[in-house]
């Protein structure tokens, strides 16, 4: 029989493209997702990709009364957490409302999965984890001494502690043990081919891709590039960009490989291509995409961003087989396509 799988976060950038990948891979999903960060609209997205009605629940992940009778309805095999507030800067300003919110869904769903005999669980885990680290290639070994450098990386970390402590405590003794796989990300950019699907940020956004989109359809001025001076061979900082829907993919490979696993068992995991970008060349590639100018100008350095800082994905590939299949061109085509296609998101 089809495995059911729980998707909480499902209607936002990340877990939408994820929930097709699931669908399209026969498994049966119920998605819940309090809208704080995202719409009914891409839940309508995903029904329209996938030719099928969406199980969607808007409620919130810390609600415990709702999520058990979410739980007790469908039974879930396996549960995929996405939900959390993400905005690095809001949480430097509004650290409660992060902790709060991230470690609370967090602890209210593994208590709600405890009681229903659910014993699986997917972790949306960041790179931010490592900040401020001092290597410059990550890998899942590198030692964690400083803190991450928002409030947003220090919940995420956080959460992977709960994670395990929980793994390797008793409560979930009297089932099979608790079996978690945290799947660190790095910089996911790109959408759906369909162009139905895509990152649609509330305001302005923080993040390179979708600044560049907006700018590009009109909605922004012009890009900032937050520095050109960093030792780095063209002076911007370099990153691991992500096309999503590989790294939706990347939760199938990490779901399967939870799935061998029994008793106790927790892992994190890189998502990332190992190829580092630069700011220049993201641009360039928006630049082929959208064949036109796209106008920037050059400012002063962004707090807090290191000049290099993408994954090792070694380990992704030794034991979940998963390695990144789309470039930089084709991840820049799709957030366009997305973009042009509806250029007020889903609006
Ligand atoms: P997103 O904001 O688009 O999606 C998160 C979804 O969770 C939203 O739809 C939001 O409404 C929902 N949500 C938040 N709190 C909730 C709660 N208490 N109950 C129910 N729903 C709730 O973000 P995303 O980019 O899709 O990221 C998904 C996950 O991946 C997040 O946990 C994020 O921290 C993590 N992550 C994202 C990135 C990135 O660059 N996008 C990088 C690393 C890690
Ligand atoms: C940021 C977050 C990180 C999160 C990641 C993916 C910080 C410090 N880190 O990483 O926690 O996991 O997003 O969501 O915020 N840039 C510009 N102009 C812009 C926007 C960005 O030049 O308008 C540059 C940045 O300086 C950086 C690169 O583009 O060099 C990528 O920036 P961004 O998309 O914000 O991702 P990160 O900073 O890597």
């Amino acid at each position: 029989m089809n495995k059911t799988i729980l998707v909480t976060g499902g209607a936002g950038y990340i877990g939408s493209h994820t929930v097709v990948e699931l669908i399209q891979a026969d498994y049966k999903v119920v998605v819940v997702d309090n809208l704080y960060n995202s719409s009914i609209g891409a839940i309508q997205a995903i029904s329209g990709i996938v030719g099928q009605k969406v199980i969607f629940y808007e409620a919130d992940c810390a609600d415990k009364k709702i999520l058990h009778k979410i739980m007790t309805k469908h039974s879930p095999d396996a549960v995929i957490h996405f939900a959390g507030y993400k905005a690095v800067a809001e949480s430097v300003v509004k650290p409660l409302l992060y902790y709060r919110n991230n470690l609370d869904s967090t602890i209210s769903l593994l208590e709600v999965m405890r009681e229903h005999n659910c014993t699986q669980l997917v972790f949306s885990s960041s790179a931010t984890v490592y900040l401020d680290a001092k290597e410059v290639k990550y890998n899942e070994a590198t030692t964690k001494t400083n803190r991450p450098f928002s409030p947003y990386g220090t919940t995420k970390l956080v959460q992977e502690y709960i994670l395990e402590d929980t793994v390797h405590g008793e409560q979930f003794d009297n089932l099979s043990g608790l079996q978690v796989v945290s799947l660190r990300y790095f910089n996911p950019i790109g959408a759906h081919s369909s162009g139905d699907l895509g990152e649609d940020p509330n305001g302005i956004p923080n993040n390179l891709a979708p600044y560049i989109t907006q700018v590009a359809v009109g909605r922004l001025e012009q890009l900032q590039i937050f520095g050109d001076n960093y030792n780095t061979p063209d002076g911007t900082c370099l990153r691991d960009y992500i096309h999503v829907v590989d790294l939706a993919k990347g939760h199938l490979s990490g779901l399967e490989y939870l799935f061998k696993q029994s008793g106790k068992f927790f892992d994190a995991i890189n998502l990332g291509t190992g190829k580092p970008a630069s700011v220049f060349d993201v641009l360039h590639s928006f630049v082929k995409a959208v064949g036109r100018k796209i106008p920037y100008k050059v400012v002063s350095r962004r707090d807090g961003d290191l000049p290099e800082f993408y994954a090792d994905p070694s380990k992704a590939e030794a034991v979940l087989s998963f390695v990144t299949k789309l470039d930089l061109d084709k991840m820049t085509a799709d957030s366009w396509n997305w973009q042009s296609k509806h250029p007020n998101g889903f609006n």
